[in-house]
């Protein structure tokens, strides 16, 4: 039987919730289809860091490259702790493991199911993937504060776009409109940001020429705000730089039913770091340790993960559970479970 090296990081607040759903899953995907699924653990986040200050050792680093894929919660501490002031969890941890393992595309499907109550008055039809650049943008850290607290203090957060890195995850977006509706859409802010804004226009425009079967299209980010709350079923598949990407997704995410909804993956196509896949959401303090938490982005993401791993009839097995729980949740139904009965409740479709 095939053996699948999975790194598990549950990490802070809700993320050890909706990991325990996501792994029940997991579980239930895997059990009889012949692959075994061998998990270690990470203690990683907020919680390691406040307890021994560290964020990501070198040790902690390898050990997570010799998986085959990771399965990561959410981490973080409440917004604003001064302890934290530093960003040492996200730009630490976080999006140290997004780089080291060079996780250039950050996948985001966003779907509106069938009997989700959204906030739209006249949704349409929602079916888009936002394909968001993972490793370059104003996250890379290249920047820098001088005469800092001063009158006079001056603070740059420079946006670091290069050929190779915009050119990778434009291809990927081509390639997979090509398995979609044949429609990819770049979002950026050309108007004002000419010199990152162009080289994403030349290279989108380079790439289209190998693919005329899609038809390409370009959207001002604050427009594509207005769109996709007035009419998201005109995207197909979104290529995006990292921040705008981010933006983006929160909200793909409210209008199709909620953040709770809304998966991701971490993705290093060409298979030389293991991928990682994470709900979009964070570590929810306002909720965390009290059973509200939806641990349903976090199991699409299982979903997204054994897709990844071209285990693609377990994936659709998962999503199937997934897509009839959505249905019988009714209009207000989510609401009144706790973490653990939705996971047991989609647990106990797939093993209908
Ligand atoms: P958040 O996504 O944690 O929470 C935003 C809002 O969404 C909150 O009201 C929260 O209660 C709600 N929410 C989130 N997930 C939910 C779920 N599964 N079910 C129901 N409601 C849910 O964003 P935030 O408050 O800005 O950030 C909290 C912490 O998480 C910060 O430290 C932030 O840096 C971190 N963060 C981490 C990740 C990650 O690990 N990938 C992602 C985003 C934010
Ligand atoms: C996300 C999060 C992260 C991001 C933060 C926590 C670094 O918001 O995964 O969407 O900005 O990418
Ligand atoms: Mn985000």
């Amino acid at each position: 039987s095939r053996v699948v090296k999975l790194a598990v990081i549950p990490g802070d607040g809700i993320g050890p919730e909706v990991i325990a759903e996501a792994e029940k899953v997991l579980d239930a995907a895997a059990a009889g289809s012949g692959i075994r699924f061998e998990k270690s653990r990470f203690s990683l986040g907020a919680g390691r860091f406040l307890d021994t200050g560290d964020t990501l050792t070198a040790d902690d680093l390898e050990a997570i490259k010799a998986h085959d894929a990771i399965l990561l919660g959410a981490v973080g501490g409440v917004p604003g702790d001064p302890r934290l002031k530093n960003a040492n969890i996200e730009r630490g941890m976080l999006l140290k493991l997004r780089f080291e393992l060079d996780h250039y595309v950050n996948l985001r499907p966003s779907k509106l199911y069938p009997g989700v109550p959204g906030p739209l008055a006249a949704p349409g039809d929602i079916d888009f993937v936002v394909v968001r650049e993972g490793t370059e943008g104003p996250y890379v850290g290249n920047g820098g504060s001088i005469r800092t607290g001063t009158p006079h203090e001056v603070a740059n957060e420079t946006s670091v776009n290069t050929a190779f890195g915009v050119e990778r995850v434009v291809r990927y977006a081509f390639d997979l409109a090509e398995r979609r509706r044949k429609k990819l859409t770049l979002v950026h802010k050309t108007n004002v940001l000419v010199h990152a804004g162009g080289i994403w226009k030349r290279l989108v425009d380079e790439v289209a020429l190998e693919h005329p079967d899609v038809t390409v299209d370009y959207v001002h980010v604050d427009a594509a705000t207005i769109y996709l709350v007035t009419n998201p079923s005109r995207f197909d598949v979104i290529v995006t730089d990292n921040l705008f990407g981010d933006i983006l997704t929160d909200l793909a995410g409210a209008v199709t039913g909620g953040i709770g909804l809304a998966a991701s993956g971490n993705i290093n196509p060409d298979g030389a770091f293991p991928s990682m896949f994470e709900p979009v959401h964070g570590s929810a303090p306002d909720i965390a340790g009290q059973q509200k938490a939806d641990p349903t982005a976090a199991i699409l993401s299982v979903s997204l993960l054994l897709d990844h791993l071209g285990l693609q009839d377990e994936a659709r097995r998962v999503t199937t559970a997934v897509e009839e729980d959505l249905a019988a949740r009714g209009s207000d139904a989510g609401a009144t479970r706790t973490t653990t009965q939705i996971g047991d409740a989609i647990v106990a479709r797939l093993q209908a």
